[in-house]
C-alpha cells in the first residue's frame, strides 16, 4: 500500500494531455500544439557552447550543493539590475529547476494543519506541493472580470490562525496576468499584518508584454525578510530541459532548503550551472528577440481569440498562455480539450487542473504558421459544438 501522502497527490494534467498528443503525432496525425509549457525557441548557441567547454574541461564532478560561486554571483547581479534586488551568495541557492526551489521552500516553511493561500487558477502544481508538505492549500477565487486581479482584501479575510503562507505567481500560468506595483504593495501590508511568509514565483518575469512585471520585494523592500523570489533560466532563456532554477531570501529559510537539498539531490548539474552563468552574464539580444516574437504572437492570438463568439477570455500581459472560458460549449474542460484533440487534432490544456473547469489553456510558445492554423481550428471546433 503506497502512503497517504502520495495517494493524495494528482498527476499532473499537463503532462497528461501532451503525453496524448505525443502518442497521435507517433500515429502519424499532424497535431497543433496549442498546450506548450515551455519556449518553442532552441537554447541560444553560446549557452550550448559553454555547456560542451564545460564538459571538454572536465567540469563534470559535484559541486556545492546550491550551486557555485560564480553562478550565485550571476544571479545576484541579474537580481540586482533587472529587479533592483540585493542580495548576498548567501542568500541565494540554486536549484534543478523553479520546481524544486517551490518544492523545498514548502518542505522547509509548512507543517501539519498549516495552510497556504494560492490564487486560482493556479500553477497545477501548488496544491499538490503543499498537500505533499503536510499542509492544507487554499485556495483563494479571483474573478475574470476583474481580470483575474488578486484582491488584497479578499487575501486578508481568508487568513486563519493557521496561515503560513502566500504563494503569487505574477506573470502568471495560466493566465497570463500581471499584478500591479499597487496591489503588490498592498498584499505586502497584508503579509505583514498577518505574518505570512511570501513565495514569489517570478519564473515568467521577463516575458511581459507592454507592461512592467514587478517583484513584491522590490516594490515593497518592507517585506524582504518574509519573502523568497522564486526563479530560474527556464523560460526566459528557452532551458527547461537543463533544470536550473534558484531562490532568493532571508538566510535562515535559505539555509534550510540547502540543507533539504544536501539529503535528497544534491547540486543542479554542473554542466548546466556553468551553461547558466553563460545564460545570465552573456548576450541577452535573443533573448529579447524570443520576447519580441512572443510579444507578436499574443497580439495575433488576442486579436484572433476576439474574432470568435461564445468565448471569453482576460488578455494576458505576460507568460505565453491565455486562459479562454469555453463554458457557452456546455462542456466542462477536461471533455472539451479531449473532444477538441480528438476531433481537430489540437492540444489544449483543461483549466481543471489549474482548478477552473471552465476554461482551457492556449499556449501561444509555437510557430506563427501553426499558431494561426491552431486557432482557425478553434474557431471552428467552437462553432461546432
Ligand atoms: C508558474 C510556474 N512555476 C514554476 C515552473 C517550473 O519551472 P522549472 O521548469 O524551472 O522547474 C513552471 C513551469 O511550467 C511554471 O509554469
Amino acid at each position: 500500500m503506497l502512503n497517504q501522502r502520495i495517494q493524495a497527490v494528482k498527476a499532473s494534467p499537463t503532462l497528461r494531455f501532451t503525453a496524448l498528443a505525443k502518442q497521435l503525432q507517433a500515429e502519424g496525425k499532424q497535431v497543433i500544439n496549442l498546450a506548450a509549457g515551455e519556449p518553442d525557441f532552441d537554447t541560444p548557441d553560446f549557452i550550448k557552447a559553454a555547456a560542451v567547454q564545460a564538459i571538454q574541461s572536465g567540469f563534470t564532478k559535484y559541486t556545492p550543493t546550491t550551486g557555485t560561486p560564480d553562478l550565485k554571483a550571476a544571479i545576484a547581479a541579474r537580481l540586482l539590475k533587472e529587479r533592483g534586488l540585493s542580495y548576498k551568495p548567501e542568500q541565494i541557492a540554486v536549484t534543478c529547476g523553479a520546481k524544486q526551489a517551490i518544492y523545498n521552500l514548502l518542505m522547509v516553511l509548512v507543517e501539519q494543519g498549516d495552510e497556504v493561500l494560492i490564487p486560482s487558477p493556479y500553477w497545477v502544481s501548488y496544491p499538490e506541493m503543499v498537500r505533499l508538505a503536510g499542509a492544507t492549500p487554499v485556495e483563494l477565487r479571483t474573478d475574470p472580470k476583474n481580470g483575474f486581479q488578486l484582491d488584497p482584501a479578499a487575501v486578508a479575510k481568508a487568513c486563519t490562525p493557521r496561515t503560513k503562507v502566500l504563494i503569487l505567481n505574477s506573470p502568471s500560468n495560466p493566465t497570463g496576468v500581471v499584478l500591479s506595483a499597487d496591489c503588490l504593495k498592498k498584499l505586502a501590508q497584508v503579509a505583514r499584518e498577518k505574518n505570512l511568509w511570501i513565495i514569489s514565483d517570478e519564473i515568467y518575469s521577463q516575458l511581459s508584454y507592454g507592461t512592467d512585471s514587478p517583484s513584491i520585494a522590490t516594490v515593497a523592500p518592507e517585506v524582504m525578510d518574509r519573502t523568497i523570489v522564486v526563479d530560474g533560466v527556464s523560460k526566459a532563456y528557452a532551458m527547461t530541459g537543463w533544470r536550473i532554477g534558484y531562490l532568493a531570501g532571508p538566510k535562515e529559510v535559505v539555509d534550510a532548503a540547502s540543507r533539504l537539498q544536501d539529503h535528497s539531490t544534491s547540486n543542479p548539474t554542473s554542466i548546466s550551472q556553468k551553461a547558466a552563468v553563460a545564460a545570465l552574464t552573456g548576450d541577452q539580444s535573443p533573448i529579447h528577440e524570443m520576447v519580441k516574437e512572443f510579444s507578436w504572437r499574443r497580439d495575433f492570438l488576442v486579436k484572433r481569440l476576439k474574432s470568435i463568439e461564445k468565448i471569453s477570455f482576460v488578455e494576458p500581459h505576460g507568460a505565453f498562455y491565455c486562459f479562454v472560458d469555453i463554458s457557452a460549449s456546455g462542456m466542462k474542460s477536461d471533455p472539451f480539450a479531449e473532444k477538441f484533440l480528438k476531433e481537430s487534432l489540437v492540444a489544449a490544456i483543461p483549466g481543471s487542473g489549474f482548478g477552473w473547469d471552465s476554461c482551457v489553456r492556449l499556449s501561444f510558445a509555437l510557430g506563427r504558421k501553426d499558431l494561426e492554423e491552431g486557432l482557425n481550428r478553434f474557431d471552428q471546433f467552437i462553432r461546432s459544438v
